[in-house]
């Protein structure tokens, strides 16, 4: 038999409400619902090609062989959609990012999302876009999240079966423009999957996933309703409760740089002027500003001029994971 092959493109997504912690690690069910953007522009595009002359999994990701343990998380993902093909065929997987590389922008979702639809389609699985959001938030929890196309939230759920997450508003819906601040210090910081594991050792935990309803409910409302003061209220604010929770772990987790802490009083001034804009900040120094798209040539102006950025990317919302060849 020949070797079974497929591409599908991802795109990264940034969240308005966080995910941080997990109630069941293995499964990645997270403690708390979140809500999130595709980024258009931004995206990983993947190859999958799955051979019965394949002695071990092969990953390139930009084209370089890629590092043990990344190759063993990919490999322990395939094992699972292999169990659901009945196949025991090795792959090469080959994943291109068209974004900066260490520039600190979370790839794993767009990774694992491309990725979920390649060995999926390649194996010749039929999955509702419900069941592909399931399977890649095995992979990376946020991956769930860029399976769907536009404005979606991850329902939490308390299992394999009931946590995925779906469109709530597609990418038209609103002109939102995510202006991302490169602030990278160049160093590793804690990966998302450690600190998910932390996240429950701050005494603050408790109480960010109690009120996560209220911050969801908000933020749902006001993308759908357009309304960009309540949402840049709410946006900001769990943000920062995530960060407070990384910063009060054991141990702490700083990924606040002193460039970030700047951005995020210049965006209060910048919406006190009347400019709409907020900030939302992922596990690093990279601040995420939220503006409308009139607003968005002057915002990316000024982070530009901020000494220690090094670069201002603009992603606009953006579509579902697609398969692009098979
Ligand atoms: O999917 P992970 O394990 O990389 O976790 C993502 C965590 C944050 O980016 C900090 C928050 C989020 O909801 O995307």
């Amino acid at each position: 038999m020949s070797a079974l092959t497929a591409t599908a493109i991802a795109h990264p997504n940034i969240a308005f409400i966080k995910y941080w912690g997990n109630r069941d690690e293995n499964l990645r069910i997270p403690a708390n619902g979140s809500i999130s953007m595709n980024l258009d522009g931004l995206f990983t595009r993947t190859s999958v090609t799955f051979s019965p002359n394949l002695k071990t999994d092969l990953l390139f990701i930009n084209g370089k062989p890629a590092e043990q343990v990344a190759l063993r998380r990919v490999s322990r993902f395939l094992d699972h959609i292999r169990g659901l093909a009945k196949t025991d065929w090795y792959t090469e997987v080959v994943s291109e990012n068209n974004f900066p590389t260490g520039a600190g922008l979370a790839s794993s979702a767009a990774a694992f999302a491309a990725l979920s639809m390649a060995a999926t389609a390649a194996l010749g699985l039929k999955l509702t876009e419900q069941e592909l959001s399931r399977i890649a938030r095995l992979g990376s929890g946020s991956a769930c999240r860029s399976v769907p196309g536009g404005f979606v939230e991850w329902q939490a759920g308390t299992c394999h079966e009931d946590s995925f997450a779906f469109s709530i508003a597609p990418p038209a819906h609103w002109n939102l423009v995510d202006c991302i601040a490169i602030a990278s210090s160049g160093h590793k910081s804690t990966g998302s999957t450690e600190g998910h594991s932390l996240a429950f050792t701050s005494p603050l935990q408790l109480a960010r996933v109690a009120d996560t309803p209220r911050r969801l409910d908000k933020a749902r409302r006001a993308i759908l309703e357009r309304d960009f003061a309540t949402f840049a209220e709410i946006v900001e604010q769990d943000s920062t409760l995530m960060h407070a929770v990384m910063m009060t772990s054991t141990p702490p987790l700083f990924y606040w740089q002193p460039v970030s802490l700047e951005i995020m009083q210049k965006v209060s001034q910048w919406r006190a002027e009347g400019i709409p804009c907020c900030f939302t900040l992922d596990a690093g120094p990279n601040v995420h500003v939220i503006t409308l798209s009139s607003s968005a040539p002057e915002i990316t102006s000024r982070l530009s001029v901020i000494p220690g950025i090094q670069q201002v990317l603009q992603a606009t919302p953006g579509g579902p994971t697609q398969l692009i060849e098979q």
